[in-house]
């Protein structure tokens, strides 16, 4: 058994220590905030993509850094995880990207709000959060391809693994809203292929295919690469 005094000095050495140690750490976190958060990298571009993240009320749906409204999905990593152009092509029209079944705001930004909207979501990716949000963290029907695997098929279009991957699978790999790509140049002449990634809605009224306003070299591209997959 401790005396009334050993006790007093037990209890007061104890809350001395963790008290040290806690403050010792909470200045180690400190010390680490400036190299972690950033900041070099704040554009103007960044700057006014906060803004519009702010006065749209994104957070109302959104939790960003694990802050905000549980409703939609974690946005921190999205650019990673999407792509600056699937990411723009979902706001100017959330709804095309999926069909008659999205609650996201269409919200009619131009392209600039657009693209600061992005740069703010890709500054926020790049903020060193200790491995925050835990990868990955939505969408487990959708398998990007790695980097070395799109390498080894070199014809294979960028474009495919940043969009249209997101509804369609090749060789297993990708969405599944749309039909798997695999020997479509069977089912599809290349004048066939071109017309519908032109405008879907002009060969197949009230399809579910968005219409994505592709490049014509982007569309020549994909046309050709389409065209090996028999
Ligand atoms: C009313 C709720 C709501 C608000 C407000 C909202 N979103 Fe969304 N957002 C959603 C939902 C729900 C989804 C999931 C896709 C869907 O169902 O449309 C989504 C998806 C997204 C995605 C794609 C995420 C992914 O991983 O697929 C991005 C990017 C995004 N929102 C950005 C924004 C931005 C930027 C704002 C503010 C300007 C915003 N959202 C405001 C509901 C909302
Ligand atoms: C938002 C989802 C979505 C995206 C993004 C998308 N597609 Fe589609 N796609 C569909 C759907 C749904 C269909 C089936 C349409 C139908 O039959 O009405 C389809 C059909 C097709 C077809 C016809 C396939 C067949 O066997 O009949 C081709 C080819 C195609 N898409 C290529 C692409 C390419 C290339 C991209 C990227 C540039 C792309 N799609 C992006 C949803 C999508």
């Amino acid at each position: 058994m401790l005396t009334k005094s050993q006790a007093r000095v037990f209890f007061l050495a104890g809350t001395v220590f963790f008290s040290a140690i806690f403050i010792l750490l909470t200045i180690d976190t400190l010390r680490q905030v400036p190299e972690r958060q950033n900041s070099e990298a704040l554009t103007a571009s960044v700057v006014r993509g906060k803004h519009i993240w702010d006065s749209n009320n994104c957070m109302g749906c959104h939790t960003i850094l694990g802050e905000g409204a549980y409703y939609a999905p974690e946005l921190t990593r999205v650019v990673e995880r999407r792509g600056a152009e699937w990411i723009r092509i979902f706001l100017r029209d959330p709804e095309a990207m999926y069909p008659g079944k999205r609650r996201m705001v269409r919200y009619g930004f131009d392209e600039e709000q657009i693209t600061d909207v992005i740069a703010f979501l890709d500054w926020i990716g790049h903020v060193d959060t200790n491995g925050f949000p835990p990868a990955p963290d939505m969408a487990p029907d959708v398998k990007l391809t790695s980097t070395a695997e799109v390498q080894a098929s070199a014809a294979r279009p960028a474009y495919f693994d940043t969009v249209c991957i997101a509804c369609h699978a090749v060789g297993g790999r990708g969405g599944n809203v749309g039909p798997a790509l695999d020997g479509v140049a069977h089912r599809m002449t290349a004048s066939e292929l071109d017309r519908w990634l032109a405008d879907p809605q002009s060969v197949k009224p009230g399809t579910a295919m968005p219409k994505l306003g592709l490049a014509d070299d982007t569309r020549a591209e994909l046309v050709a690469w389409l065209g090996t997959l028999k």
